[in-house]
């Protein structure tokens, strides 16, 4: 088996951290480099913790290259320490790696990554899209170059978690979001319709953090602050593994079920960040917002129990 090229942009952030560690020890992937973004933290926070999770994981080899610090047309929103930890990794103080961000633009880094290899690697986005709406800004060769465009955001046809109607990552960037969706490239969206429904539990929490490797240490200190956060507010018994997830669709697409249809991202009003599918995809002409704009794949229904066996699998010690 060829391992899949892949480059990833993210906002490390624990379940990033998760995503990451699951991608670098599996197999069908191979992870050519990593681009950060600003949303659990700040893109300055993210990338030193980008570059420190693959110090642990022995991959200090990958390129990080940093990317945006605010989104297209607004201000950042903030980091979320009640749910990632001050320093967006689970804990208090920043993590200081050894080695430092590769020069240049993460929009550059992710156009050099795909036009290296024409219609071999995929981009697989866990945070913000501001990154990846530059790229098609600066390249839009982009579109053609790409092998698949793989994005953890929004919510179909259920709430959202940031507000009640929008996700984190599209509401950090709903304008990005919304050039994202209507670029034309091959594309699908790994939201909350699925993401919520994978939760890891707390039992495998514990046998995952309860190994003894390097990456076992780091997710020991990084989940507890996470795994609170969701007991909290969704009286849930572990975590949901939203990029994860993600990763699981690159390696097992066949776990999803999929729709597809035009995708508009709001922008304006109470509902800013709402990523609204057209569910009547023939009916253009009365839906003028929606009128020519790309079919986006988007992720409906997953058999969480083969993602959550995967997840453990690539994490945890072995059973
Ligand atoms: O809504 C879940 C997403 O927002 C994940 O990517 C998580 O890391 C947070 O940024
Ligand atoms: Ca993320």
């Amino acid at each position: 088996m060829t391992p899949r090229p892949v480059i990833i942009d993210t906002d490390p952030g624990v379940d990033d951290a998760m995503a990451l560690l699951m991608a670098l020890a599996s197999p069908e992937l191979d992870v050519v480099g990593l681009t950060t973004i600003f949303g659990n933290a700040e893109t300055t926070v993210t990338t030193a913790n980008a570059i420190w999770i693959l110090e642990v994981a022995g991959r200090a080899d990958i390129p990080v290259t940093a990317g945006a610090s605010a989104p297209l047309a607004a201000p950042y929103l903030g980091p979320v320490p009640q749910v990632h930890g001050a320093n967006g990794i689970g804990g208090t103080d920043p993590v200081t790696p050894a080695g430092s961000a590769a020069a240049g633009s993460a929009a550059d880094a992710l156009f050099a990554a795909v036009a290296k290899r024409p219609g071999e690697v995929s981009i697989l986005a866990l945070g913000p899209l501001t990154n990846l709406a530059i790229a098609l800004d600066r390249h839009p060769s982009i579109v053609d170059l790409v092998a698949e465009v793989v994005v953890m955001g929004g919510n179909a046809l259920v709430p959202g978690n940031a507000t009640p109607v929008a996700e984190a990552n599209i509401n950090n960037d709903p304008e990005a979001a919304d050039a994202v969706f209507g670029a034309g490239w091959p594309i699908v969206m790994v939201g909350l319709d699925v993401t919520h429904q994978v939760n890891l539990a707390a039992t495998a929490i514990a046998r995952i953090t309860g190994g003894e490797t390097p990456e076992a240490h780091l997710l020991a200190a990084a989940v507890p602050t996470y795994q609170r956060f969701f007991e909290v507010t969704n009286g849930l018994d572990g975590i949901y593994v939203h990029d994860p997830t993600a990763v699981a669709y690159l390696i097992a697409p066949d776990a999803f079920t999929t729709e597809r249809w035009p995708l508009r991202v709001e922008t304006e009003s109470f509902s800013r960040g709402k990523t609204w599918p057209n569910l009547n995809n023939t009916d253009e002409a009365v839906l003028p917002a929606w009128n020519g704009r790309p079919l986006v794949q988007v992720c409906t229904g997953v058999d969480a129990n083969q993602v959550l066996a995967l997840v453990e699998s690539r994490l945890g010690p072995p059973r």
